[in-house]
């Protein structure tokens, strides 16, 4: 490949500059300079005008893309979160914490695809691969592994073996051009390679995953700065101290960004949690201080378990301490219950937690929370099956949510008989009254 000059241009302003410097010398941003290849064209265009040169056509005589071609990983949770599975010439971007398990993802999907596949390995080496491979139990058979991080040989090697189904580059940070100057893992070094493995796929059909790994400070730098070039930005999480893995499409070219795939990480990999409302069920049941409801993740309704604890305290300020629900919403919640439902808990503690360790964010949960704390004051638990879905107002009015059919539905396939909405009571206070058992 010829040796393309490189520029620094700033992401904020746009102007270039031959030289790094820490601050843009027109706009003043800081630290906005990314080295980035310049190539001249035949018509004196720079960057952005790459290999094109096509005739406008009819919109009305493109071809809808062939979904039947989707390549299945054989991975419901995974299909289903891709729209179906995998397009030709896909681009797919795999962000997540280091050690969330990006890495074991990507080998079963290997171990399951029909067609041989090509893993580029850039962080670890072929024999941490290959251990990795035994403790999931994958022969391994259709894998080839790369050892390189220089990403114009990658492309090279993969255009000479073109019978492959898919291509890994775990991670994109590691993948480097000499045609830059800069460190692997540097914005312009990651955004040049991800562009390049992004054409590779478009001119050969064969999809490309990259793995992009998110830190916890500084967030996302590296994988936020790709996200516009690929098709698929899928974000998998979970808490690393716990088994709960969801994937999440937040980009999808190719299908809805509202389905999740939950996995559990165990000894021997990841498993799909077809039925996640289980995982989350904690053993709350007929003891106070605990409370289901139903959000949504996705399109899905999963049922999840409150569980409140509160306890006298003689603090000035009394403890509201949340986790998995926003500390926000609790202080509110606690402020309606002492206001209009007569519980006293200025003089207590509250603590609430969310039990399988899955976050809340949904208003849904509000009358769940609530009753969970009501719970837990008065130490009497629940009727039995009883699930509460609804948003608590200001006045204690309890509100009508978004999809409470299919909310219901799901309460009632996990045997949660006794729905707690609207449309059972109308208040915070009445729900306490007729829900919480010799209350
Ligand atoms: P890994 O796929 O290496 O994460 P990433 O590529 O996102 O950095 O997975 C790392 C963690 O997963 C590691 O802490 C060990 C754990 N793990 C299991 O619990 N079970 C398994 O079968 C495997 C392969 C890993
Ligand atoms: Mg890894």
């Amino acid at each position: 490949m010829a040796r393309s000059s490189t520029q620094f241009v700033c992401q904020q302003c746009g102007v270039n500059s031959p030289k790094w410097s820490g601050q843009c010398s027109s706009c003043k941003a800081w630290n906005s300079l990314v080295e980035t290849v310049v190539e001249k064209t035949s018509r004196g265009r720079t960057n952005g005008a790459r290999g094109m040169g096509k005739e406008p056509i009819k919109l009305s005589s493109v071809k809808s893309a062939d979904h039947s071609k989707r390549l299945q990983t054989r991975i419901g949770e995974l299909d289903r979160v891709l729209g179906g599975g995998i397009l030709p010439g896909m681009a797919t971007l795999i962000a997540g914490e280091p050690g969330i398990g990006k890495s074991t993802l990507l080998l079963q999907i290997a171990a399951k695809i029909k067609g041989k596949v090509l893993y580029v390995a850039g962080e670890e080496s072929t024999t941490q691969i290959a251990n990795r491979a035994r403790r999931l139990g994958i022969k391994g058979s259709n894998i080839e592994v790369l050892e390189d991080t220089n990403v114009d040989s990658v492309v090279e090697q993969a255009s000479q073996m073109s019978d492959f189904s898919l291509i890994f580059v775990d991670s994109i940070q590691t993948m480097t051009t000499s045609d830059l100057s800069g460190m692997a893992g540097s914005i312009g070094q990651v955004r040049e390679a991800a562009g390049r493995l992004t054409s590779f796929a478009k001119q050969t059909g064969i999809p490309v995953f990259m793995v992009g790994h998110v830190t916890k400070v500084g967030s996302i730098a590296g994988p936020r700065v790709l996200e516009h070039m690929v098709d698929t930005v899928l974000w998998f999480e979970g808490d690393r101290n716990d088994l709960l893995r969801i994937l999440r499409a937040i980009k999808n070219r190719f299908g809805a960004t509202d389905e999740v795939g939950v996995f559990s990480m165990e000894e021997k990999g990841l498993h799909e949690v077809r039925n996640p409302s289980k995982l989350f069920l904690g053993e709350g049941k007929g003891i106070s201080g605990s409370c289901v409801t139903a959000v949504l993740e996705g399109t899905r309704p999963m049922l999840v378990e409150l569980q409140a604890l509160v306890v006298p305290t003689k603090l000035a300020y009394p403890k509201r301490s949340a986790s998995g629900i926003d500390s926000r919403r609790l202080e509110l919640i606690v402020a309606v219950l002492s206001r209009r439902a007569g519980i006293p808990l200025w003089d207590f503690d509250v603590f609430v937690n969310v039990a399988g360790g899955i976050k809340v964010t949904e208003p849904v949960a509000d009358l769940a929370i609530s009753l969970a704390i009501a719970s837990a004051f008065y130490d009497k638990p629940l009727l039995p099956k009883s699930a509460a879905v609804g948003e608590v107002g200001l006045l204690g009015e309890i509100r009508e949510v978004s999809q409470m059919d299919n909310r219901i539905k799901e309460a009632r396939r996990l045997g949660f008989t006794n729905a707690i909405t609207k449309r059972e009571v109308k208040t915070i206070g009445q729900a306490i009254k007729k829900f919480i058992s010799n209350k």
